[in-house]
This record gives structure tokens, sequence and C-alpha cells, in this order.
């Protein structure tokens, strides 16, 4: 199939050596400022960086940088109102803000590109861009913290069973449950502070792939635009995408925290486990089921895990085998890093705002925790620790007042002493004061229990460390 010109005319910025323009589908599967265009803010800020340390080094004059520095204000004035024209023809945002710079100011406007390429610009500009984004998550995360905090002290004694299997295991506090994911999103806050940490040096001046023989002041730039330090090797500066990788990684690992939780909602909120209820603001009703309040919000959460993983292992694949130093290959980095921002931003909104508004029934929850035998293991510890049996006998021993309470159809609390002594006869009516939800609970004060003092006490240290 024959194609046509996309532009009669070579690309005023790289066309020097090109005849024509580029087919139209050469320009469609180049063109990246459908979605580069959200760097805007990032590109300015790095070109207007440049055109000062080039003016402070003598490379520009200092009429050509003023001149610079309002052409590129104006032009953030224009993008930021929406009056900004975007033109695919000019590929991506680089080329395009340049070449809108030198559309209004001339010839000053065709000095900004010396010492710099877009190898190492575009670099700079989505390092710049994933730090913003970090921070923006960071706060997120905090938020949410909070709101887990919050419902992990009102709800610090509530007792709920604890599963293991989805199988009932032990009496814990929903207040403890609560704050295992605040551990849990506390670790991915500092996967995000470590990721940023090393992101955190500047790429800018390495040029296209070799450095620059102009007396440029990496150093400067670095410092200007908030970064550590300047990358110390060129090639890598412009070729290095494993700041965008641990990003993904990071987000991916939170978005599975988030997921967890989700899941965990959606099994608390459904009618057979009755133990928390939804806002009417995080729920939908059914069209044809009345009775319904389904939990979509935390579905939701659940399902977008799926394209944040997809993203992570996009651009693993995209940089894998990729030949040192800049490929065209990369552009790929930026649309997973904009979809898992924009996504994992959206679950954490998500994931507070049904946190906050949850209100959990605490009489269900109380309920299925004395049931299942929940408390055997209190009283196989009883038997170690009164009786001094080894604790293999005394799981034993536990196993078939089990099975007696089961053939009995009641409790453990329910059987009478000489069931009890029918099995093991040392037994002693002190044994009762272990069998209750609410004993076993307060027992757990090993260091990271459930007892509610020690909740309590995690929460305290929560608050502390958060400010
Ligand atoms: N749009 C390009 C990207 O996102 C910018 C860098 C282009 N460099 C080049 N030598 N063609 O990767």
């Amino acid at each position: 199939m024959p194609h046509s010109p996309a532009e009669p005319q070579a690309n005023s910025l790289w066309g020097g050596r090109f005849a024509r323009g580029p087919d139209a589908i050469m320009q469609e599967i180049n063109a990246s400022i459908g979605f580069d265009k959200r760097l805007w803010r990032q590109d300015i800020e790095g070109s207007k960086a440049h055109a000062r340390m080039l003016a402070a080094q003598g490379i520009i004059t200092e009429a050509d940088r003023d001149a610079i520095l309002a052409g590129l204000d104006d032009i953030a004035n224009e993008i930021a109102r929406g009056a900004f024209a975007f033109s695919e023809a000019r590929e991506d945002i680089h080329l395009n803000i340049e070449a809108a710079l030198a559309e209004r100011i001339g010839e000053a406007g065709r000095r900004l590109h010396t010492a710099r390429s877009r190898n190492d610009q575009v670099a700079l500009d989505l390092r710049l861009w994933v730090r913003d984004a970090i921070d923006q998550l960071d706060a997120q995360l905090q938020a949410l913290l909070r709101a887990l905090l919050d419902q992990a002290e009102r709800y610090a004694a509530s007792p709920m069973p604890g599963f293991t299997h989805l199988q009932i295991a032990q009496p814990i506090t929903f207040g403890h449950h609560l704050l295992a994911y605040v551990e849990m999103m506390a670790r991915d806050r500092a996967r995000f502070a470590d990721c940023r940490a090393r992101l955190n040096e500047s790429p800018l001046g390495a040029a296209a792939l070799a450095g620059t023989s102009f007396p440029i002041d990496r150093h400067a730039t670095a410092a200007a635009l908030g970064f550590a330090r300047p990358m110390a090797n060129s090639l890598d500066a412009v070729s290095s995408r494993d700041f965008a990788l641990e990003f993904l990684a990071a987000a991916a690992i939170c978005a599975a925290h988030l997921s967890r939780l989700a899941e965990e909602i959606v099994i608390w909120a459904s009618a057979p486990f009755r133990f928390i209820r939804l806002s009417d603001a995080f729920t939908t009703g059914s069209s044809i089921m009345p009775q319904k309040r389904n939990p979509d919000a935390a579905e939701l959460v659940r399902a977008k895990t799926g394209r944040i993983n997809g993203n992570l292992l996009a651009l693993l694949t995209v940089m894998k085998g990729l030949p040192l130093a800049y490929a065209k290959d990369m552009q790929e980095d930026k649309e997973p890093v904009f979809d898992t921002a924009d996504t994992l931003a959206l679950c954490l909104a998500a994931t507070e705002g049904m946190v906050r508004d949850l209100e959990a029934d605490e009489a269900a929850m109380r309920r299925w925790a004395g049931e299942g035998f929940a408390t055997a293991t209190d009283l196989a510890d009883w038997l170690v620790r009164a009786l001094g049996l080894p604790f293999r006998d005394a799981h034993h021993v536990t196993g078939r007042l089990v099975a007696l309470a089961e053939a009995k159809g009641c409790g453990l609390a329910d059987l009478s002493l000489d069931d009890l002594r029918s099995v093991e006869p040392r037994i002693t009516a002190d044994v009762y004061s272990v069998l209750s939800v609410e004993a076993s609970i307060a027992s757990r004060t090993s260091y990271g229990g459930t007892a509610p003092a020690n909740v309590r006490a995690q929460i305290a240290a929560w608050r502390e460390r958060l400010g």
C-alpha cells in the first residue's frame, strides 16, 4: 500500500540531510507527543536550568539566555492554559517546545540545544517526572496510613477471628489486623524513598551519549534541578531506565498489598461474613437486585493490580537486551510509567476512602472469633504451663477435646470439667480462664502479638513516626 508523506517538507529541526518529510505511518509510529506532552513542565524546567548554565559558562550570551527564559515561560503559560497547539509532525515534547521557542524568539531559541541532545533531555525529564510522582504517591500513602491507624485505634480491642488458609485459626483484634497493612504500606513508602534516592542523579549534559566538547557545568545544572549529583557515565546517563523499572516494581508491590486488602474488604463485606459495612460513597447498587450493595471500588483496586504488573513486565521486556546507548525503543518507557502512576494514585485514593468510611460489625466479628475452636491453642498452652506437658502431647490432648466438643456440638468452653477430665484427669477449673476469646487475645503479649495493649502501643509508635 503506497503511503503519502505526512508533511511535504523535511523536519525543520533535524531535516538538514533529509530531502522530504516522513511517510504518514512513519510519523505515526515515531511520534510520542500524544503521551509525552505530560513531560512539559519537566522539559521546560530542564531547559531553563540548561540555558542559565550555558550563559554562566559563557557558551551563550546573557541576552540570549534572557530571551530563552522569557520564551519558555510564555510557552509554559500557554500550555498550562490549554492554548498551546501540539503538533504530531514535531514528534515529541522536546521538539514541540524547541520549535515553538525558535518561532517566537528566533536565533536565540535555536541556540538552546547547544551541548545537549534529546537523549539526555528525555532521560532528565522522565527522572524529574518520576521524582514528582513518587512525592505525590508518598503523600497519598501517608494519608492511607493515617486512615488505617484511625480505624486500628477505634477497633484496637475488638475481637475477630484470625485466619490461616482462610480457616478460623486464633482470635485476634481487628485493630491488629489493620496494623499488618500499616506495616506493609510503610515498607512501600520506604521502597519508593529508596527508588527516589537512587534516581536523584542528573543525566543532563551527557548529550547524545559521549558528553560534549563545550565547557558545561553539569554540577551546576544538577544542583539547580534538585539532584544530588550528576550521573558519572554519559552512556549510562542516556540509556539507563532502571530508575523507571524500580518505580514500576515498587508500585507493583504496593498494588499487591492494596489488592490483598481489597480482597479482604470484599470478603468482609459479603453477607455470610458481615464483618464490615462499606459506605454508600464506595459501593454501588444493583439494577436488578435491590438488596445488593456491591464493593466495586474494592474489586477494581483488586483488579487494577493486573495492569500495574503488566506495566512492569512491559518495560522490563523493552529494556532487555538493548545495546548501549540510546535506542528509540526507550520511548516506550513512558506510557507504562504514566499509567502505573495514575492507576496507583487512584487505587490509593479509593482505598483510603473505603478504609476511612468502613464500619465494623463488632458483634458479628466477635461471634466468629469464638467459633471453630479458636482457643484450642490456648488450651494446649495451658496444659503445657499448668501440667508441664510437652507441647506435642498437649496438642494431642487438645485434639481429643476438640473432637469431644465437636461430637457434643458445643464449644471448648462449654465442656464440663468431667468432660475435660475424661481425656486428661489432671485438668482443673483454672483452664476456663484461658478458653474465652477475650482471655486468649489479652494473653498474646509477646512483641508484635495481638493483645490490645500491644496494638495500642504500636499505634502510638506509628503516630510518632508519621509526625
Ligand atoms: N521521544 C524520544 C523518547 O522518548 C526522545 C529522545 C529521542 N532521541 C533521538 N535520538 N531520537 O525517547
